[in-house]
């Protein structure tokens, strides 16, 4: 689901998301924490936005970072920060729809593929998840985050929760409101697309508010404290 958001906006995002509460605080290290270690493996990032994790990931040791995202101002913004930082020989970063799945991507050729706040843009998660599966190497990990059902629930229009719904908000991320849509959808709908697809979910996580936010915005940490806003999966290809 294509928002201005990550297009027109793309260099303010990527500003704002440096240190904000949600993106800085919650769900990066939440994430980063799950993660498997990454030297000298091979890693696919799907929604890689600007590429803030494919500098974390070329800094502990990834060997090779390929970013796949649907809009050509983030994969711009990537191929431009991996020039400036000398690396273009570790980063390849392509514009796809991963609504789609990953055609361009080899059988057997990634040891992780993450991808942090994107799957509920998708509609339907089934060819994406059916390609993670292909792509993996035996043994790999894909770990990504997404909006908690249950935070999503607030906005249902049906009111049925068991549901898939387009919703579409305003949000004031960059400082202004700007329009987006996702789908809302349950947590067996998720964890169903990802069992079906041979993806075995290894760890869930709620996510944990880092501790400097106290300090930053005294409401907001009471509020993500008390309530789930992420949903964190972890799931591994066996054979
Ligand atoms: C919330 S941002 C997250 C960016 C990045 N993963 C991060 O954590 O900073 C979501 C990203 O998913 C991308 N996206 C949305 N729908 C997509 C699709 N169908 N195919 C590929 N990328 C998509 C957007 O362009 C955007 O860059």
């Amino acid at each position: 689901m294509k928002s201005k958001m990550y297009s027109t906006f793309a260099s303010e995002y990527d500003e704002v998301i440096q240190d904000n509460i949600y993106n800085a605080y919650l769900e990066r290290p939440t994430l980063q924490a799950m993660l498997p270690t990454v030297v000298g493996r091979e890693v696919v990032d799907l929604g890689c936005g600007s590429g803030v994790y494919a500098q974390y990931l070329l800094a502990e040791g990834a060997s090779k970072v390929t970013c796949i995202d649907y809009s050509e101002d983030m994969v711009k913004l990537v191929s431009d920060k991996a020039e400036k930082a000398g690396v273009t020989d570790k980063v390849v970063a392509y514009a796809q729809d991963l609504s789609k799945g990953l055609p361009n991507e080899a059988d057997a050729s990634a040891d992780l593929v993450i991808s942090p706040l994107m799957v509920h843009y998708l509609e339907d998660l089934n060819p994406l998840f059916s390609d993670v599966h292909r792509v993996l190497r035996a043994g790999g990990s894909f770990v990504f985050s997404t909006h908690h059902p249950f935070a999503d629930f607030e906005c249902t229009i049906s009111g049925n929760y068991f549901g898939r719904e387009l919703i579409t908000e305003q949000w004031n991320t960059v400082g202004k409101p700007v329009e987006v849509s996702f789908y809302r959808r349950s947590l067996t709908e998720i964890t169903n697309a990802l069992t079906q697809n041979g993806l075995v979910i290894t760890q869930i996580s709620e996510g944990e508010v880092a501790e400097e936010v106290k300090e930053m915005d005294a409401d907001r940490y009471e509020y993500l404290s008390k309530n789930p806003n992420f949903i964190f999966i972890k799931c591994q290809k066996l054979a």
